[in-house]
């Protein structure tokens, strides 16, 4: 028996090529193992615990961020972004930067702390985005603010989240985990309909009908579906009428579409983002700038037409024409950001 007293062992790598996420203790610790980190990231993955961030170098243009400006990151996540923006806006500078998550964003704090950034230049609150005008009450107008959508590779690796579709876990996809139910509780009390449109409309799930009513049965007769692989299983089984040869594909991407639809419903995001889009105008400052993120079409068409009715109404002054798509070579070294889409919008000057 262990002795209590004693500190557990680390657990040690099954192999050279640890796959759970918990062995993977070198990539926990990106500064005690740079070399190893640097290695998987040029192999194109990105370390567990870790989030690349995407369109640095596009956002970073379109900001033209200054000395002494004051600006919202309003999705912190692993901090990149906001790693990069405080380069450009100090000295004299704010940024205030938000994220719903109560484990991440922890852990985001201590290392910017860390890194000799307090307080004073970043001011960190967990919060859901949708409260911006939280944010300009107490910053004053904004000079920019960043949205970078969805979630970060932290919590979709992190088995225990209920993200991931690699590995099992308990079916939850709550971005804050201490509020509201986890997915498996939302669906006990789901009707089939419910739950279709849902996945037609959250991710355009084009086996939605008969995909929810497997789900809808497979409830009403007890059968347990609190776990990813248990949800896995269950779409496997709704699409047994695909021919073999297409069967396997088109699971894995119902099973994303699906996880996908799932989450944006037990977080609310379309409620939240349409929030925030809605409140945008009021927090920029005259000439402020907002750059936004999506990843799905869902988003994205949000954002644009929020942007182009704000456009037409005089209040944005410019916006995106066309959305920017992160660069080739940026795609195959990450490919996590083959899907984003930036927008931006500049507010008038009056
Ligand atoms: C793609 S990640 C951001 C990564 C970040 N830009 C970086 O460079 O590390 C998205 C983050 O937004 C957070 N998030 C999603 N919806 C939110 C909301 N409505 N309010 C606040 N944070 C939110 C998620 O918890 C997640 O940490």
């Amino acid at each position: 028996m262990e002795n209590p007293s004693r500190p557990g062992r680390r657990k040690r790598y099954k192999g050279t090529h640890p796959k759970s996420f918990d062995e993977k203790y070198k990539e926990h610790q990106p500064s005690k193992y740079a070399g190893d980190i640097e290695k998987i990231i040029d192999k194109g993955y990105t370390p567990a615990g870790m989030h690349r961030s995407i369109c640095v170098d596009e956002i970073l243009e379109f900001l033209k961020l200054s000395p002494g400006q004051k600006g919202l990151d309003a999705t912190l996540g692993y901090g990149g972004h906001s790693r990069e923006i405080l380069k450009y806006i100090l000295p004299g500078g704010i940024l205030y930067a938000t994220d719903v998550d109560p484990y991440e964003l922890p852990r985001t704090a201590v290392r910017f702390a860390e890194s000799g950034f307090g307080d004073d230049v970043l001011k960190i609150r967990q919060m859901n985005f949708a409260g911006i005008e939280q944010i300009a009450a107490e910053a004053g107008l904004l000079d920019f603010v960043l949205a970078d959508l969805g979630v970060s590779s932290m919590q979709i690796d992190n088995p225990e989240r209920g993200f991931s579709l690699k590995s099992d876990g308990p079916l939850d996809l709550r971005l804050n985990p201490l509020k509201g139910k986890p997915a498996s509780e939302l669906l006990k009390s789901m009707t089939s309909e419910k739950l279709e449109s849902i996945l037609s409309e959250n991710s355009d799930e084009p086996h939605a009908g008969i995909i929810s009513n497997t789900i809808s049965f497979a409830i009403k007769n007890g059968k347990p579906l609190a776990t990813t692989s248990q949800m896995k299983n269950c779409i496997a089984d709704a699409l047994k009428f695909i021919p073999v040869h297409l069967r396997e594909e088109t699971i894995k991407k119902s099973c994303q579409r699906c996880f996908q639809a799932l989450r944006i419903e037990v977080n609310d995001e379309f409620g939240a983002l349409e929030k925030f889009l809605e409140k945008l105008p009021v927090v920029l400052a005259p000439g402020g700038r907002v750059a936004i993120l999506s990843f799905h079409s869902g988003e994205d068409r949000r954002v644009k037409k929020s942007f182009q009715r704000f456009f037409r109404d005089g209040i944005y002054a410019e916006v995106a024409p066309d959305p920017i798509r992160p660069s080739v070579q940026e795609i195959s070294s990450n490919p996590r950001a083959r899907s984003a889409k930036l927008r931006w919008a500049i507010r008038n000057t009056e």
